[in-house]
């Protein structure tokens, strides 16, 4: 999606300026072009010299330098973005924006510009909860330049409280948002993802090898493209993405009342979490202790979420996965068909790239109408965005 965008990075003073060097690596990993200027306090925390190196173009930091003028003017810079980002975001420098100041090459370029603008505040937190500063910020939410809030955390200062500068991904995650046309305005999507876990005992469980990427991907894309996103997320360690409402379970049994507590007013479901299909009969309170040579477990069967949800179809699109090791279409195909979807995602988890805990998939697609299409390997990313597309257009039929 970044491919070939051109970014404006303005970097303004302060100590989280290290954390938007790792920002630059992403954004130029992903084919975007980007160009920096810096105020005079941020060469003071990390040098020119480094941002120049990994993006590959001369750094612009002061307006009245001549021979960075002749380069390339502030107009033009800014003139020619796609996208300006402001990370960190001083008080001072939202300040100065919100009251129309420019007195020096970031502000003036700002200024000057038609692309959206990103701002990424970081600051003390007695100053981010100032009402002035909040007053700015909102002054400038209003005139539309998109804000993605500092996060809670011991800041360097010394106090603990939000005004930490995001980590690098999520402000990757919101450079994607920003950028990416909102044809999905209107729908309500719930995603599932991840596995889930059913106790033996305290310290013991049976579950299978999902990392959530797969639905945390449809769930990062939907949002992107402005749907709103309910994940039911079962165990996993990734971050929840920006502006996606995520309920934690742990068991087949919790994911089923989630789901069902959560149906109204839905109008996509994307099952992608790997459900465990069996759970034990009896959870032991305590530890079980190795006595017997052997030991049975006796497993009771957990609800089928899904087949439930096509019982109960209504109007809804459903959208389901399968993981499967053989016979891929012909297992597929009867899931689509017993469950009563709209759409199946078939993978192959024996082929390499593909399925549980890889960044990548290779899926094929089934429609309820009999046509099959075959993605090549992509990442999970892709997939997603490859599958709302097909949503979309199921969404917009019914
Ligand atoms: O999480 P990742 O590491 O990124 O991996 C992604 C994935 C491989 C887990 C994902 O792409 C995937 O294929 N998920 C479905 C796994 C599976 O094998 O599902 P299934 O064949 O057991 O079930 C078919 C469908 O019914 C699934 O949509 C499942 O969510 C749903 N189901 C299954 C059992 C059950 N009790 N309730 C359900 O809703």
């Amino acid at each position: 999606m970044l491919q070939g965008k051109n970014i404006v990075l303005g970097v303004s003073g302060g100590i989280a300026v290290y954390k938007v060097v790792e920002l630059l690596r992403l954004l130029t990993k992903a084919g975007a072009d980007v160009h920096i200027i810096m105020s005079k306090n941020a060469c003071e925390f990390v040098t020119p010299l480094t941002f120049q190196t990994l993006s590959g173009h001369p750094v612009h930091t002061d307006l009245f330098s001549l021979s960075q003028e002749q380069e390339i003017d502030h107009i033009s810079l800014a003139d020619r973005a796609d996208l300006f980002i402001l990370a960190p975001a001083t008080a001072n420098l939202v300040g100065k924006i919100s009251q129309g100041l420019a007195d020096d090459l970031l502000t003036t370029s700002v200024m000057a510009t038609k692309a959206p603008v990103l701002i990424v505040p970081a600051m003390n937190s007695n100053m981010y909860e100032n009402p002035i500063y909040q007053r700015n910020q909102n002054d400038l939410a209003g005139l539309g330049y998109h804000i993605l809030e500092p996060v809670n955390g011991a800041l360097a200062c010394g106090w603990d409280g939000q005004g930490k500068l995001p980590d690098p991904t999520v402000i990757f995650g919101a450079v994607e948002s920003v950028l990416t046309a909102k044809d999905m305005l209107g729908c309500h999507v719930l995603i599932t993802a991840g596995p889930t876990r059913e106790e033996i005992d305290p310290v013991r469980y049976i579950s299978n090898y999902s990392s959530g990427k797969m639905g945390f991907a449809i769930a990062t894309a939907a949002q992107q493209r402005g749907a709103q996103v309910i994940l039911v997320s079962g165990p996993t360690n990734l971050t929840v993405p920006t502006g996606v409402r995520c309920i934690p379970v742990i068991s087949a049994d919790e994911m089923y009342s989630v789901v069902f507590d959560h149906l109204e007013n839905i109008d996509v479901v994307i099952k992608a979490a790997a459900v465990a299909d069996y759970r034990p009969v009896d959870r032991s309170v305590q530890k079980m202790k190795k006595t017997a040579d052997e030991l049975t477990l006796d497993l009771e069967k957990n609800p089928d979420i899904l087949t439930e949800l096509g019982q109960q179809k209504e109007d809804r699109v459903l959208v389901g996965f399968a993981a499967e090791t053989e016979r891929l279409l012909v297992h597929a195909a009867e899931k689509l068909q017993k469950k009563n979807l709209d759409l199946i995602v078939a993978n192959d988890i024996t082929q390499d790239g593909a399925g549980f805990d890889v960044d990548t998939n290779i899926v094929r697609l089934l429609h309820a109408d009999g046509r099959v299409e075959e993605l090549e390997k992509m990442s999970k990313s892709q997939v997603a965005q490859r599958l709302l597309d097909r949503v979309m257009v199921l969404w917009k039929a019914k």
